[in-house]
């Protein structure tokens, strides 16, 4: 059962400053949505990808209603999610509207396949993930997608771009794992003494 959305009264609470400051807290994996196919395509940088379920596969993304993803998502009911890679910092910046560049230019400069739903996917993602919109819930400035997986190409990399604090930094599972490690293992367990 669907639960109604409340009309709360209340005016906003909190500015938008405050909210923005709590969640530059959150940690976001880095991902590019592609939308649309042949020449008609755009996509966006995001940080808003999480997962819904696992049986059925699907996710959720939450993007802006004016962003030039949204009319060619919902219009083809197709989009594609690819999780970046460390080294992969200048798609995010091109793919956020870096330089001006708009829609088919934002391509340029990396290679890309065509999923099964016609959607663009990046060569080299640490995971291209090709999705039929299920439901799109239109709130507020946004529209919450949700994605019904429909393949998945995943690589063998492990070093991950995620946003923090408004800036890009690079998760790495070899170097962090390692350090992690370091930090939560006391030394005379490592050391088998
Ligand atoms: C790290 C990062 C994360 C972002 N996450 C989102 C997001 O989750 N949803 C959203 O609507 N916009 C997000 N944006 C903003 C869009 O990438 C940006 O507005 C984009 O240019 C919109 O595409 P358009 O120019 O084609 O309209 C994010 C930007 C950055 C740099």
């Amino acid at each position: 059962m669907n639960v109604v959305p409340r009309d709360l009264m209340t005016e906003n609470a909190v500015s938008s400053a405050a909210f923005r400051g709590a969640m530059r807290h959150l940690t976001g994996g880095v991902s590019v949505i592609t939308a649309g196919r042949g020449k008609e395509i755009t996509g966006m940088t995001v940080t808003s990808v999480t997962s819904l379920s696992v049986d059925p596969p699907t996710l959720i993304v939450s993007i802006n209603r004016d962003a030039s993803s949204f009319p060619l998502i919902r219009r083809y009911g197709a989009f594609g999610v690819n999780i970046l890679a460390a080294d992969q910092l200048d798609v995010a910046e091109r793919f956020a509207g870096k330089g001006g560049l708009k829609g088919a230019d934002r391509f340029a400069g990396a290679s890309w396949v065509t999923a099964v739903s016609g959607v663009p996917l990046l060569v080299g993602a640490l995971s291209a993930v090709d999705c039929e919109v299920e439901e799109i819930v239109e709130r507020h400035s946004h529209g919450l997608i949700i994605g019904r997986v429909r393949d998945v190409k995943n690589s063998t990399r492990n070093a991950a771009l995620a946003y923090w604090h408004g800036q890009y930094v690079a998760v790495d599972q070899d170097e962090d794992a390692a350090r992690l490690a370091d930090v939560s293992v006391p030394t005379h367990v490592r050391r088998g003494i």
